[in-house]
This record gives structure tokens, C-alpha cells and sequence, in this order.
């Protein structure tokens, strides 16, 4: 079945609201911030799923009183599921982040994690670069199918065990707007 960018008909359920997703930003920001009190942030965000967790992260913990003393922004581009709804198990970094990490407070910023490979690779490579501190945030988790055991410090919401969409998740590059997370009838899947 071939799917266009319209979501009538085509998305089973909302998972998770814009509401909810922007109240667990608030939280996670909080944490963040409370871990990184009067010290300069690097916010290193995994696109493209990150896009839009990343930038709203940043707003919200420079909106924290007595937070980081600066904040910047990074991404980083990694390639892990190609077009499938099962990941591929092979991470590709398809483009590196623009600022040196050495010396600087770090906090990996991801969409989702599901087998944990993506997050393990972006670890050991930013740590090899030498951070005063590397973190790991992920706003979704899906814990059921973990591959490596990989440290998450802020972990947003857990949702189910299904391939879902929105807030910069896609399936074959479509969806990653929706404002709230949903889950796709499984008959929109073509998978080949
Ligand atoms: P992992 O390497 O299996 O932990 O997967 C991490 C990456 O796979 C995420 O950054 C997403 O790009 C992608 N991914 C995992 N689950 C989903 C999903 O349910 N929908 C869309 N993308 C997903």
C-alpha cells in the first residue's frame, strides 16, 4: 500500500499527546538542568528522529532558574533502520557533530531506543572524544528488545511494543510532524 502524508485513516491510535510529551520535557529538562547547575551544556541531538525532542529540550532547560551556564546545540546523524520497521542492526553515521566534545558537559539527546545499538555506538564514539561528562537522555523508551546493556541517565515515557510515529519519529520519512506520538494500523506497513 503506498502512503501519503495524510492521517486520516492511516494511524490507529494517539499514544502519547503533544500535551503529555511537553509535560515530560518539562521534567526531563528539570533533571538535566539540576545535573548541570552553573556549568556549561553541549545538548548533542541524534537526527533526524531528535529534531524536535532536541530543540524543545534546550528551550525548556534554558527556561530552568539556576540552570547550565550556557547551552549549545549539536547533532549528529546516524542511520540505523533504514526504511524497515525492524532496525537493520547496523548503525552508519551519516553526518558527525559540528563542535569539538573535548572538555565539555554532554548530554546525548534521543527520540526513541529499542535495541539500544544507536545509543551504545554514539556512547563509545562521542567517549572516545574525551567529555568532561557524557550523558544519555531518550524521550521513548521501548524496553523489550534491548541488544547491549547501554546507560540511559533520563528516560522520558515508556511505550509499547510497536513501531509508532510523530514528533520527528517517520515511517519511510513521513510523520515525523505530527505534534503526539500514534501508532500505525499495521496494515499501512509495506516493509519491502
Ligand atoms: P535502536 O538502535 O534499536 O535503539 O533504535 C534507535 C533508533 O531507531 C531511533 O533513533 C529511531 O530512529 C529508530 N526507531 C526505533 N524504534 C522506532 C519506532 O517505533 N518508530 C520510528 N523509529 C524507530
Amino acid at each position: 500500500m503506498k502512503i501519503t502524508q495524510t492521517y486520516e485513516g492511516t494511524i490507529a491510535r494517539e499514544l502519547v499527546s503533544a500535551q503529555e510529551i511537553a509535560r515530560t520535557i518539562e521534567r526531563l529538562a528539570g533533571a538535566i538542568a539540576a545535573d548541570h547547575r552553573r556549568i556549561p551544556l553541549t545538548l548533542v541531538g541524534v537526527l533526524k528522529g531528535a529534531l524536535y525532542v532536541a530543540t524543545d529540550l534546550a528551550r525548556a532547560i534554558a527556561a530552568v532558574p539556576d540552570g547550565p551556564s550556557e547551552i549549545t546545540l549539536d547533532y549528529i546523524c546516524v542511520s540505523s533502520y533504514g526504511n524497515a520497521t525492524r532496525s537493520s542492526g547496523e548503525v552508519r553515521l551519516l553526518k558527525d557533530a559540528s563542535e569539538p566534545v573535548r572538555g565539555r558537559n554532554v548530554v546525548i539527546i534521543e527520540d526513541i531506543i529499542d535495541n539500544g545499538l544507536t545509543l551504545a555506538y554514539l556512547r563509545a564514539l562521542l567517549g572516545e572524544r574525551n567529555p568532561a561528562g557524557l550523558r544519555a537522555c531518550v524521550l521513548f523508551d521501548k524496553p523489550y528488545h534491548r541488544l547491549v546493556d547501554v546507560t540511559v541517565d533520563y528516560v522520558g515515557l515508556e511505550v509499547p511494543d510497536a513501531f509508532v510515529v510523530g514528533y520527528g519519529l517517520d515511517y519511510q520519512e513521513l510523520f515525523r510532524n505530527l505534534p503526539y506520538l500514534a501508532q500505525l494500523r499495521p496494515e499501512v506497513f509495506t516493509d519491502g
